[in-house]
């Protein structure tokens, strides 16, 4: 080698120009270290993730990316280990705002000139707009696991992330199955608090004092029996979302108690002389129409305001028939990685079918069809046998008068109203197994047939 020639500058053995280099590409990449702490973090990276390099730089990367798979399978951990090196795998990060970005990513081992393996570095491509094209071109909206492609989805689901992000209370309204609770999680997964725990009470279904001491816990010795302290779910959601299902069924006494909570932000245990405070964001749920009971005295009004700081109104399945065959897809897919079933498709009868029905019980509902439909299916095509009787026959009863002239509104009343009935024969009145079939609540099915007018026939209330 000449004099020249060693004295020439070499581009790729400066750290400054490496990094020009790699922070004038458009893809992000970071190094980890063999303990998997970032050791350089390009500018691509800091634009996709939202962290700045001195935020990132001598961190763990699961920290920063957060991603579905750093938990269970870290990619680069794997390249680490066994050389494998891996090229273009699609997985989801956190951006430091929590949302959620696809990306794709590439991986490979760095070696010293000894040979040994020093560490990793990662390329990563962000797919968030091929995703967004995809999805405006199928018009289908995806929310975590909530499909839908209707209007009043799309529309929930652009104000989804601010909500989510806002630690206000929501109120969640909705039928029975209309994914309620679903919201509810993608509300606490997407929020600042996605970190701490979501909590579930089932206001509905337990009696005024066991609830209040589920909700608020108590103190050794504050009752025979309560030999250690219990903490309550206020306690046990510190820090995260406190999700309270069928919210409409509060008895007035815990009412009070729960708007207490919400106004001081704080509570104090049964038995305990010690306030405690709630560090926890609030999601209620109620399948009931909350301004009917405070008008009817049975829900306090300054709680019904205390929750309804956002509400969130779900539209039952029956309005928004575009749905329908989405969430097929999206079920029959599910359930074939359930069941290990090759189930393709449904017969063009059996579709019209499930497009015909009104679905009292909404998603939850189609889902149990679909699962019926795929213990039966022994092929690639469900067929309309393979349905739940009560969809295929029709009976007398289950006819109503339908009139050309009926409103939308009437029609859809017709429609479930039939439906109900047609349950409710085939399982001849028994509310329990016909609430089952629907996917409801028993409850539910008996308000729905107050609401509808649909009475147990003499002959079958008089047999049972
Ligand atoms: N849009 C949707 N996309 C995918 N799955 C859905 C959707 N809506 C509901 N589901 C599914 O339907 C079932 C019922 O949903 P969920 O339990 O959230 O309803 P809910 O409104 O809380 O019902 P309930 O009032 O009976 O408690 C769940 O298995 C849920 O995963
Ligand atoms: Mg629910």
């Amino acid at each position: 080698m000449s004099e020249n020639e060693k004295d020439m500058w070499d581009a790729s053995r400066d750290p400054r120009w490496t990094s020009l280099i790699l922070d004038s590409i458009g893809d992000g990449v970071f190094t980890v270290d063999r303990e998997g702490k970032i050791t350089s973090f390009n500018r691509a990276a800091e634009e996709i993730t939202g962290f700045s390099r001195e935020e990132a730089i001598g961190q763990y990367c699961h920290e920063i990316f957060r991603a579905n798979i750093c938990f269970e399978d870290c990619p680069l951990r794997r390249t680490a280990q066994t050389k494998e090196r891996i090229v273009n795998l699609e997985v989801t990060i956190l951006s430091k705002d929590n949302r959620e970005i696809p990306i794709s990513i590439s991986t490979a081992q760095i070696v010293d000139e000894q040979g040994q393996v020093i560490g990793a570095v990662e390329t990563f491509r962000d797919l968030s707009l091929i995703r967004q094209l995809q999805e405006e071109v199928s018009g289908r909206y995806r929310f975590e696991d909530i499909v839908s492609r209707s209007k009043a989805f799309s529309r929930i689901f652009q104000v989804l992330p601010d909500i989510a992000q806002s630690d206000s209370t929501v109120l969640l309204c909705g039928e029975s199955g209309t994914g309620k609770e679903l919201f509810a999680s993608a509300i606490h997964n997407l929020s600042k608090r996605c970190k701490g725990p979501f909590v579930k009470v089932n206001c509905g279904a337990l009696p005024e004092t066991l609830l209040e001491s589920e909700l608020f816990g108590y103190k050794r010795g504050a009752f025979t029996g309560a030999v250690v302290d219990k903490p309550g779910r206020f306690k046990i959601a510190e820090g995260g979302t406190l999700f309270l299902d069928e919210v409409g069924d509060l008895s007035l006494g815990t009412q009070v108690k729960l708007l207490r909570v919400l106004e001081r932000k704080e509570y104090e245990p049964l038995g305990g002389i010690k306030t405690e405070r709630a560090d926890v964001r609030i999601v209620a749920a109620t399948n009931l129409d909350l301004e009917e009971l405070v008008a009817r005295k049975r829900f306090r009004e300054d709680l019904y305001y205390r929750l309804n700081v956002v509400r969130i109104d779900i539209p039952p399945l029956r309005e928004r028939p575009e749905d329908i065959p989405l969430l097929i897809e999206h079920f029959l897919h599910r359930l074939n990685r359930k069941m290990g079933k090759q189930v393709r498709r449904l017969s063009d009868k059996a579709l019209q079918i499930l497009l015909d029905y009104t679905y009292p019980g909404n998603v939850r509902e189609l889902q149990n069809i679909l699962e019926h439909a795929m213990i039966l299916c022994k092929g690639v095509e469900i067929q309309p046998r393979h349905l739940p009787a009560y969809l295929t026959r029709r009976t007398p009863l289950t006819s109503p008068p339908r009139s050309q002239t009926l409103a939308g509104a009437e029609i859809l009343r017709e429609k479930e109203k039939e439906a109900i009935l047609s349950v409710l024969q085939r399982s001849s009145f028994r509310l329990s197994e016909a609430a089952k079939d629907l996917g409801i609540h028993r409850s539910t099915l008996w308000r729905k047939m107050k609401r509808l007018g649909i009475e147990k026939p003499r002959s079958v209330a008089k047999s049972q």
